[in-house]
């Protein structure tokens, strides 16, 4: 049997000149859990091209969603950003990861900390109700340059408040907080940064860091990570894995280069 499975594009959603999202269907077959991520490729002569996507959807959802960057001479995504409904793509049947709830100890806040891209596997835990029963608040930062990279803004804060199954726990439970580095806007400013300053915290009136009480999921660029993590790391944060629950659990965004 073949290691994947061939789907079909249902949508695709541009969002800027470099990102864009799609919707394909899904196998039955493929199970995931929130905050993994799969492979995903195109067939072409001889072995797939493919790379790692972190899935957008939930896991109760019917159809595969994925956000990507496009990289003019990205191998994938110069193809990829082309797509169009009906298209076949070709997914794993496995999916994989360390940005799951189960890695985290439990606490009362969860922060989930992404750049750019690094916002896709945080779109899936958000949706899932489990994350609102472990923690009484659930913080989705999304940092990007500019305002336009806000991708999925209207979803979060218009969509899912709205949605069938979760809408009362986002409604109650949920934070967005978008901020931007290099343009005017309501929030403005590196997470490291408004971390350390504590303008997160009071932003959105939560107390000051404790170890005790705050959970982290980080998602961005190898340099975002790295000074996150050092800042975590410096206050006695415990990494987690799939071995050891921990205070805060990493993950690169899959960014082609
Ligand atoms: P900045 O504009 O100051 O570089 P990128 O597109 O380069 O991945 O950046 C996405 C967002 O992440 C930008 O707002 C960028 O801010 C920010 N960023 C880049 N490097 C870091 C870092 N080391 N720590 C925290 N945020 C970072």
């Amino acid at each position: 049997m073949s290691n994947f499975n061939e789907e079909r594009v249902l949508s695709v959603h541009h969002w800027t000149d470099t990102l864009f999202s799609f919707r394909t269907t899904r196998d039955p077959s493929f199970r995931f859990r929130n905050g993994e991520f799969t492979m995903i490729g195109l067939k072409g002569e001889g072995k797939p091209l493919l790379r790692a996507y972190s899935v957008v959807s939930a896991n109760y959802e019917d159809e595969l969603e994925f956000f990507s960057i496009k990289v003019a001479n990205g191998p994938l995504t110069s193809k990829l950003q082309h797509l169009k409904v009906g298209d076949p793509i070709v997914v794993s049947r496995k999916a994989t990861g360390t940005l799951v709830l189960d890695n985290l100890l439990p606490g009362r806040h969860l922060y989930l900390l992404g750049t750019g891209t690094g916002l896709a596997p945080f779109l899936s835990i958000i949706k899932d109700p489990e994350t609102y029963d472990r923690f009484e608040k659930v913080v989705l930062v999304h940092g990007c340059r500019h305002i336009q990279e806000l991708a999925y803004g209207e979803t979060i804060t218009e969509t899912l408040p709205n949605h069938e199954l979760i809408g009362e726990l986002v409604r109650d439970q949920l934070v967005y907080y978008p901020t931007v580095t290099r343009e005017p806007f309501r929030n403005r400013g590196r997470i490291t940064d408004l971390i350390t300053s504590g303008k997160l915290f009071a932003d959105i009136g939560l107390p000051e860091m404790a170890i005790d009480a705050d959970r982290f999921m980080l998602c961005g660029s190898p340099e975002m990570i790295r000074d996150t993590r050092d800042l975590l790391a410096s206050r006695d944060y415990v990494e987690g894995n799939h071995g050891e629950a921990g205070h805060y659990v990493i993950e690169k965004a899959f960014v082609e280069k």
